[in-house]
């Protein structure tokens, strides 16, 4: 496996893999879990080469704090990559990726971009547009994985593609979730006790909202979340959203032959986290 820190060095390793290759890539910010391998054995089923980058992405991150607490843990990921075949590693530093100035770019993504994630975390979006196209450029891949965990993101991705004419295909891939029905994540690392085994409700609530769903209004259904979180000592609910998933266009009513999901925002403690579900 290649481990490259700088843009130079991961242009030389796959000029030298060969042109031909078919290349998948698997962008994460690191402190890889099962939920990242899973896109990497995705990536690995389709592609000749697999790449992997790592980079914990300034411009994304709306809290200092946050961004300073994100675990960094190259080492150890290193060695899980290393284990599971995974043939180029791609670590760059931020003044490599971002040269000149560490800002984002302002970007449209019709629309997208404004609900849940993007209404809570500001310029978020414009970070990851930022990076995403900035990696795809650095190593031009054939086909890349992202996560269903981050809906809004792979729905945002698809649109960054098709409105820049980029050529790579984007690949969306299941949630990958622990025993307990708690999404796998970076951040699960850092709750408390306490938290960890609060953290459970937001998949078992969202699983109920969607039984609910298929009987009940949207309202009600979006009420009934709302109150069962309130009634939670532990987590506080930041949203709980039913959204459009072509338009991301949050709804109070639902209309046939439309697909939806549920989007929902906690905090544990000091850890923000997000997960979602189909609804029909
Ligand atoms: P990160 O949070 O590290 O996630 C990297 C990829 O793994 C994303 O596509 C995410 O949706 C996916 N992922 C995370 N947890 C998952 C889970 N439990 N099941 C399935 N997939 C999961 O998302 C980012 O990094 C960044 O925004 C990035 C795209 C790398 C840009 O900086």
């Amino acid at each position: 496996m290649d481990v490259c820190l700088t843009t130079d060095s991961l242009r030389t390793v796959l000029f030298s893999k060969g042109k031909k290759s078919s290349i998948g890539f698997v962008p994460t910010m690191g402190a890889l879990h099962e939920g990242h391998l899973s896109l990497i054995k995705e990536a690995q089923k389709d592609n000749d080469l697999v790449v992997v980058s790592i980079f914990v992405n300034p411009t994304q991150f709306d809290n200092k704090q946050d961004l300073k607490k994100y675990p960094r843990t190259l080492d150890v990921d290193t060695k899980l990559l290393r284990s599971i075949h995974c043939d180029v590693v791609f670590a760059p530093t931020a003044n490599d990726i971002y040269q000149h100035e560490i800002a984002s770019k302002t970007y449209s993504f019709d629309g997208l971009e404004y609900a849940m994630e993007g209404k809570f975390r500001q310029g978020h979006f414009d970070g990851v547009g930022t990076i995403v196209s900035r990696l795809f450029d650095i190593v031009q891949p054939t086909r890349a994985y992202f996560g269903e965990k981050d809906f809004q993101q792979l729905q945002i991705i698809k649109k960054l593609v098709e409105k820049n004419k980029i050529s790579t295909k984007i690949i969306g891939c299941k949630i990958h979730r622990e025993k307990d029905g708690l999404a796998m994540s970076s951040r699960n690392t850092r709750l408390t006790k306490t938290h960890r085994q609060a953290a459970p409700f937001i998949y078992q609530t969202l699983q109920k909202a969607k039984a609910k769903f298929q009987k009940e209004s949207a309202t009600k259904v979006h009420q009934w979340v709302y109150e069962e979180f309130h009634r939670n000592k532990h987590l506080d609910l930041e949203y709980f959203e039913i959204a459009n998933i072509s338009t991301l266009k949050t709804i109070s009513r639902k209309t046939k032959g439309t697909k939806y999901r549920g989007f929902i925002a906690a905090i544990a403690g000091k850890i923000r986290l997000i997960d979602n579900i189909a609804l029909n």
